[in-house]
């Protein structure tokens, strides 16, 4: 046996399982991937690729998840998940938890029993939400979803025609769609930083690229206005680094976007310290709220964070609209969040169950949630790394300033198989289909630099309702069917 095959097969026997909660097809995957008696079986699947470091960082990283187990699977109980099934598509959608649920159902039919309406900016809800992320209350705006946060963040700002959005070319159709509106209906132009993929990029990286993409911009005479990018990407979940890149972007003097999709619920982020313009992210994935649920997040003072003038913006989808000016002082003259919030009658149970699933969030720790996450992806690369090799990686691993918890790769024995989309469909059915526990995954195409077509890779999210036996059953099913596809 090699190192590796060693380690693969005595960490997960040395730990203690609940099973309870398992289903029977579950029980059965895991004792023949090689939990229970059968394990010496298993030698041909185990072929090992890393070397013996990243074996001895995987066993750091899963005793590290097993060391709170019981914390973990308190919260892994407060979900209503079909558990034939492995969810590990939160990059799509999340579920509420069950106490959020009651919630929604209790202020749903109160709300039907007395014909209540939904006139209102939340303020008061906005209130509670607001000290988890960091703002007051009137930084923080309930949108639909991320979508709609893009919008309102990009289509109210009154561009003219020959400004400059400095962008990437892995941004998402949320962020995308107002700001090709933007350049057909006020003449703006996109200027796209090809992404780097991979282990081999750091921070600094993404500096130099945007800091010489502006710099060039500029030297060719053009009016550069505003950088938008997401963090993560949602392709290869590579976390452009807001601190970083907010360096940049005060340096330039310029207006800051970032889609956030994925922020709100992952990552423990205080967006007042961060002091980016405006941050689209979604209730409804790993946050846990309701569907059509989102929160933007819109500076609206001066903090230290961020001394640049408020850029000026008008709502663009509201029943509320103030004309003063927007403050020059770290006093806001006006509630810029209630015009986002508050237009015509809303649902108001939705926003009470996000707000809900907030509280949650805060009571449990948002980072803690952040560490379990982001320690469960860690622990997915490296156990990647031990089979498929570093170069499978699309997402960074190495520099902590880059990871999320998205985690994305090339599963294919042949590694050119990646840029066969159908092959790559197949493989994200065939993994819920053919696999005792149901996973579900996804799968994302985008651009290489230096490659002909689009990569097609696996991307998983790791969250709060996984732990480190769903890692190993999922890299064991994973490698077992790419062996199937080869
Ligand atoms: C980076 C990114 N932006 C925007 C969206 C759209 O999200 P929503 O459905 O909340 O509008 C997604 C969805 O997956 C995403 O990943």
């Amino acid at each position: 046996m090699t190192r590796s095959d060693t380690v693969a097969l005595e960490a997960p026997t040395a730990m203690p399982m609940d099973t309870s909660r398992w289903t029977n097809k579950r029980r059965d995957f895991l004792r023949m991937m090689g939990y229970g008696a059968g394990a010496a079986a298993l030698g041909p699947m185990l072929m090992a690729c890393g070397s013996s470091n990243s074996a001895t960082q995987a066993e750091t990283l899963r005793a590290q998840l097993v060391a709170d187990e019981a914390f973990w699977t308190n919260v892994q109980n407060m979900f209503t998940l079909n558990p034939a099934k492995t969810f590990m598509n939160i990059g799509t959608a999340g579920s509420m938890p069950k106490q959020t649920l009651d919630l929604f159902d209790t202020e749903n039919r109160k709300k039907a029993a007395e014909s209540g309406n939904g006139y209102s900016n939340l303020l008061d809800l906005r209130k509670l939400a607001a000290p988890g992320f960091g703002v007051d209350p009137d930084e923080l705006a309930f949108s639909a979803n991320t979508s709609s946060g893009m919008c309102h963040a990009i289509l109210g700002i009154p561009w003219q025609a020959g400004d400059v959005v400095v962008t990437t070319n892995h941004e998402h159709g949320g962020g995308l769609t107002p700001l090709n509106i933007a350049k057909d209906r006020y003449g703006i132009e996109i200027s796209m930083i090809p992404m780097p993929v991979g282990n081999n990029q750091t921070a600094a990286t993404y500096q130099n690229l945007f800091d010489e993409r502006i710099r060039s911009l500029k030297a060719a005479g053009k009016r550069v206005r505003a950088v938008m990018w997401s963090s993560p990407t949602y392709k290869t979940g590579t976390l452009l680094p807001i601190a970083e890149i907010m360096q940049v972007v005060k340096q330039h003097e310029l207006i800051s976007i970032v889609d956030g999709a994925h922020l709100p619920g992952m990552m423990d982020y205080n967006y007042g310290e961060l002091g980016m313009d405006f941050m689209s992210g979604a209730g409804h994935k790993w946050q846990c709220g309701p569907g059509s649920t989102g929160i933007l997040i819109m500076r609206n003072k001066i903090r230290a964070s961020n001394p640049l003038p408020l850029p000026k913006w008008y709502p663009v989808h509201t029943s509320s609209y103030s004309t003063r000016e927007r403050t020059t002082n770290g006093t806001e003259t006006f509630d810029i969040a209630a015009s986002v919030t508050s237009c015509g009658s809303v649902h108001t149970p939705m926003f009470q169950a996000l707000v809900n699933a907030c509280q949650l969030w805060d009571s449990i720790g948002r980072k803690k949630i952040e560490t379990y996450d982001l320690t469960l992806s860690a622990y997915l690369k490296e156990k990647v790394v031990e089979r498929w090799g570093i170069g499978a990686l699309y997402s960074p691993k190495d520099d902590p300033k880059l990871c999320c918890a998205l985690t994305s790769w090339n599963p294919f024995r042949n590694p050119a198989d990646v840029m066969d989309s159908v092959k790559s469909a197949a493989f994200v059915s065939r993994l819920q289909a053919e696999y005792p526990q149901g996973l579900i995954i996804r799968n994302s195409g985008f651009e290489v630099i230096g490659a002909a077509n689009q990569h097609y890779a696996m991307r998983v999210s790791t969250h709060v309702w996984h732990d480190a036996n769903d890692i190993d059953a999922l890299v064991n099913a994973m490698w077992d069917l790419s062996g199937k596809m080869a």
